[in-house]
């Protein structure tokens, strides 16, 4: 049989690392792309030594539209056909909006959004073709409403949600699907790339493990559900912000932010 092929984004660190995993154990070959060199080389010795599959690992930052651009090209001329893509890749910077340098906003936009429109566009049209596939967008509870201090990542992810939801509707009648998974606060590098100093106890108590909320995406993944929310706090928070007035909710979000 041929391999199938699963394709990570951000997979040098936390979440991008256990979805490889996952897919991985499920047999995949996977692909998998970030900045960091050596820790991509040593996310890949650990899957082709413990789950026995091909990897391909590509440094590339995704949110360079050339590089992306020459890493699809790399990648199509060695892989028939990405069954699996995961587009995880992504950063926040915990700050005031004006105190953000537009740069470092740029950059998280065309990350967070802009690049990861391109690649759905690119491998959805791909998987139509051959009639079958799965994607996962890594959105964030901080979708659901907006969030002061994370404000421009927090309506990235607004963004991926709504995006997202509306193209697995588009593809409703055929045999692939776009799951959005909206983790909360996860045991990662993000805080610490965001600059959001968590003191350990709180990481402790209200964080989940990457391990866990990677398990849940992939599940939901593989079921063709449109959206899932990462574990029970995170679905009670994402309620909360339903029932009350979007006003309430903003506070609300500063402040957990602020905590
Ligand atoms: N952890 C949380 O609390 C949390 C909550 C909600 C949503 N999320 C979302 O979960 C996703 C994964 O983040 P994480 O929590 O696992 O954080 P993480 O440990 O910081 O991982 C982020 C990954 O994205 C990669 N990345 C960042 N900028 C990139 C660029 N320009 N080009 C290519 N790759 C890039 C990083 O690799 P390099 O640095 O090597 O490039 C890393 O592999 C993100 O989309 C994040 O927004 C996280």
């Amino acid at each position: 049989m041929k391999p199938k092929w699963a394709l990570v984004t951000g997979a040098s660190s936390g979440l991008g690392v256990e979805f490889a995993k996952k897919l991985a154990q499920k047999n995949y070959d996977v692909i998998i792309t970030a900045r960091r060199a050596d820790k991509l080389q040593q996310v890949a010795q650990l899957l082709k030594e413990k789950y026995k599959v091909n990897v391909l690992d590509y440094v590339c930052d995704l949110s360079n539209r050339e590089d992306l651009e020459k890493f699809i090209k790399a990648v199509d001329s060695k892989v028939d056909f990405v069954h699996v893509l995961v587009n995880n890749a992504g950063f926040g910077k915990h700050e005031l909006f004006v105190e953000t340098e537009f740069p470092v906003l740029d950059s998280m936009m065309k990350l967070n959004m802009n690049h990861l429109t391109y690649l759905t566009h690119h491998y959805v049209k791909k998987m139509l073709k051959v009639g079958e596939g799965y994607v996962l967008q890594v959105a964030s509870i901080g979708a659901y409403q907006p969030a002061p201090y994370y404000a421009v990542y927090a309506a990235t992810k607004s963004y991926v949600l709504n995006f997202s939801a509306a193209v697995n509707f588009e593809l409703r009648n055929t045999n692939v699907s776009v799951t959005t998974l909206c983790p909360g606060a996860t045991i990662t590098e993000f805080q610490e790339v965001a600059g959001h100093d968590i003191p350990p106890f709180i990481r402790k108590i209200a964080f989940m493990s990457a391990e866990k909320v990677a398990e849940i995406g992939i599940k939901a993944m593989f079921r063709r559900r449109s959206v899932v929310t990462a574990g029970i706090r995170n679905k009670v928070t994402y309620l909360l912000t339903r029932l009350v007035p979007r006003s309430w909710a903003t506070w609300l979000a500063a402040k957990f932010s602020e905590e």
